[in-house]
């Protein structure tokens, strides 16, 4: 009987029902801009849980930048595609076409997608080669959320970055899915900076740009169960370019598969500047890579574009890195590239069963400033 009462007890409370908030209550606009807005307020200021519902159908939503503290937990959840401006002006000069900041145990699930319809905004990406270029909006930008998950839904063809994760602690992408085009340029998938706990899992990241990239001072970041490809794969980094970077340390990447990628795990930090940190903990393992360029890369001269000289080493450290049971297939011979700083070599790097053929026949390692330890079967390195 007491164990009855308790049970029915723990039913109640697991399955006690936030308010929905249909996002419909706000007006039948096919706009959502201004109704997206008036709902978070109303759902941030409720004393007990709450979700903002978007039901399926197509809705356009101009730039919103909703904040917290919020009373209680926030969930949004979108069954429908929401849909950008094609014009990259229209945005005005938001960072993100959606920014969500400040708030502790926020949701967004659902199965819709929002849709960043950037092929105007790609056309016109020329920061590489023009000093005044228009800047464009990512998809998303989380800021300081706490306890928060991204569960279900995809991002599309974002104008810049698809989702910028800075200063949050515990947040959980699962079952996330972004699409974009190979050509798509700067579509990174999820950037993730000065943020602490962060899990990656269960996604499928197709972009033009990198899959997941580490910023400085990532921290407890678990990758796992991922799809990447097309796009630039997994990075850390690039790092060094910045004064006053924090470290990055303790990266869990398993069980993913690149396919098509320009490389596989990448760790990159620019030459000739005086930034000083450390990258640190990094570890790769159950990797199947299908026909990738650079499959496992540490490159400490990275340098795209020229835009420096390589004279002067890197400063940032690389510790304890290691590469475990990673198969498949690279396009090019050389399918690991090691290549460290002359001033601060890596240290306790290791390839543990690391087995990559091109044309068929193993690739070759290529290590500069670093001695690895190699178990089982790797390939042997040579300068
Ligand atoms: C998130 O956690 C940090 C560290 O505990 C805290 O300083 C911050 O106020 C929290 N933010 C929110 C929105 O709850
Ligand atoms: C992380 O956030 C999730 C989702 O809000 C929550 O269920 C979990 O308890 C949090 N973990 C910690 C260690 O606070
Ligand atoms: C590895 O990831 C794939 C998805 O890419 C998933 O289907 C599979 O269950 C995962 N394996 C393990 C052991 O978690």
């Amino acid at each position: 009987m007491v164990a009855n009462v308790l049970f029915l007890l723990l039913t109640i409370s697991c399955t006690a029902q936030s308010t929905v908030i249909d996002i419909k209550k706000f007006g039948r606009n096919k706009d959502i801009t201004q109704a997206f807005t008036k709902a978070w307020k109303e759902a941030c200021a409720s004393t007990s849980a709450s979700k903002i519902l978007i039901s399926s159908g197509e809705y356009k939503m101009n730039a919103v930048n909703v904040k917290g503290p919020c009373k209680a937990s926030v969930e949004i959840q979108v069954d429908g595609t929401i849909q950008a401006p094609a014009d990259p002006y229209a945005l005005k000069d938001a960072y993100e076409w959606i920014k969500i900041e400040y708030v502790d145990s926020f949701t967004l699930s659902g199965k819709g997608t929002f849709d960043g319809k950037g092929a105007i905004a790609w056309k016109h990406n020329n920061c590489r080669t023009h000093q005044n270029c228009k800047r464009n909006s990512m998809n998303f930008g989380f800021n300081f959320l706490n306890n928060s998950i991204v569960r279900g839904v995809t991002s599309k063809d974002s104008k810049n970055f698809h989702v910028n994760v800075l200063g949050c602690n515990n947040f959980t992408f699962d079952n996330f899915h972004i699409s974009a085009p190979e050509t798509s340029i700067n579509t990174d998938g999820i950037h993730i900076g000065r943020s602490t706990n962060v899990k990656v899992l269960n996604s499928n990241i197709a972009t033009g740009d990198d899959c997941v990239s580490l910023g400085d001072g990532s921290r407890e970041v678990i990758i796992k169960n991922v799809k990447c490809g097309p796009g630039h794969g997994i990075s850390v980094g690039s790092l060094g370019k910045y004064a006053g970077e924090e470290p990055v340390e303790n990266l869990l990447v398993k069980n993913c598969t690149m396919t098509g990628t320009d490389n596989g795990v990448r760790i990159k930090t620019w030459p000739n500047t005086a930034v000083v940190t450390t990258v640190t903990n990094m570890h790769f393992e159950d990797f199947t890579m299908v026909n990738v360029l650079h499959p496992v890369i540490i490159d400490q001269e990275y340098c795209p574009w020229n835009q420096c000289s390589k004279e002067n080493p890197s400063k940032i450290k690389i510790s304890k890195v290691t590469f475990k049971n990673i198969k498949g297939t690279s396009r090019s011979k050389e399918g690991v590239t090691l290549i460290c700083s002359r001033s601060v070599p890596c240290e306790g790097v290791e390839l543990s069963e690391v087995s990559l053929t091109y044309n068929g026949a193993p690739i070759v390692a290529k290590c500069v400033n670093v001695k690895p330890k190699i178990t089982g079967k790797a390939p042997k390195c040579s300068a």
